[in-house]
């Protein structure tokens, strides 16, 4: 990291927590001072992540937490709330990807894609917000995605969830702005996490798909979790004071450039 912040005696929630972008940006906001709450479903690499960081002298609890499920969130947040009295910052980055099209997507599995990746997002925001209301501050953030604008067939409830996620961070931007509360989405692509790896293995070649996905990005890679963490400590710091309701690209500059079809030069 480059840019150095202060969370000395801040909270910080993060779902998704036990992995990826998710265990990075726990990672980076407890080197930065914050005590951090790891809440996801997958309570062994949780608890690690959280010991590795108490190991290098961070501040770092886990909790178990299916965001699909508002009871869930709710004891999970309950417990942070009586432990650390507030939470400053609530990052709704849990999700699951998707590959398949609309055609061969059966109902059940649409709902459980849009259950974690929009619903879960909006759990954990609507709780976070509640308790940060009357302390009458506070950064929500959520992890949406370049998909959710540009995407493939094949990842049909995926953009749709991630879609989503732009339209619930603007409307509770809104909600939240005369309450001293910013709200903002990172749009992460394509990120190297256990997730994006998993992805890779569909293609065959794992390694091949890798160098593709990083070779079509105008920065001439894929990005690394601790890439996306760096927004994120931003986008929760003093130094964003002005920025609300907004989505940050973090994607080596895909979303910059055209379909290559779309080239009136030939290349050099
Ligand atoms: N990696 C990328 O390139 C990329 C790009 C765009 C967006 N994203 C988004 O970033 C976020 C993190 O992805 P990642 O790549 O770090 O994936 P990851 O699989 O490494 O981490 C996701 C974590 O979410 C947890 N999780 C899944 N379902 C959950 C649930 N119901 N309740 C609580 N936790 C749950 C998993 O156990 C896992 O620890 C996701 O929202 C993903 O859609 C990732």
């Amino acid at each position: 990291m480059t840019i150095t912040h202060d969370f000395t005696g801040q909270t910080v929630v993060i779902t998704g927590a036990a992995s990826g972008i998710g265990a990075a940006s726990a990672t980076a906001f407890a080197a930065a001072g914050a005590s951090v709450w790891v809440l996801d479903v997958d309570a062994g690499r949780g608890e690690a992540v959280a010991a590795d960081i108490v190991s290098g002298g961070g501040r770092a609890r886990f909790l178990r937490c299916d965001v699909t499920g508002d009871a869930d969130v709710e004891h999970a947040l309950g417990v942070v709330l009586a432990e650390d009295g507030g939470i400053d910052v609530a990052y709704c980055n849990a999700g699951i990807g998707w590959i398949k099209p609309v055609s061969t997507t059966e109902p059940d599995e649409w709902r459980r894609v849009l259950d974690i990746d929009l619903t879960g997002a909006f759990l954990v925001a609507r709780r976070a917000f509640l308790a940060m209301r009357p302390r009458r501050s506070g950064v929500i953030l959520f992890t949406g995605s370049p998909h959710g604008y540009r995407t493939m067939a094949e990842t049909s409830a995926y953009a749709a969830a991630k879609a989503g996620i732009g339209g619930l961070m603007r409307a509770l931007a809104l909600e939240a702005a005369p309450h001293g509360i910013r709200v903002n989405s990172l749009l992460p692509g394509a990120i190297d996490t256990p997730a994006l790896r998993a992805e890779a293995e569909l293609s065959g070649d794992a390694e091949d798909a890798v160098r593709r996905w990083g070779a079509v990005r105008p920065l001439g890679r894929i990005g690394r979790a601790e890439e996306v963490a760096d927004l994120a400590l931003f986008l929760a710091s003093p130094a964003a004071s002005f920025i609300t309701g907004a989505e940050l690209l973090v994607d080596g500059g895909a979303m910059a450039a055209q379909p290559a079809g779309l080239a009136t030069v030939a290349p050099k």
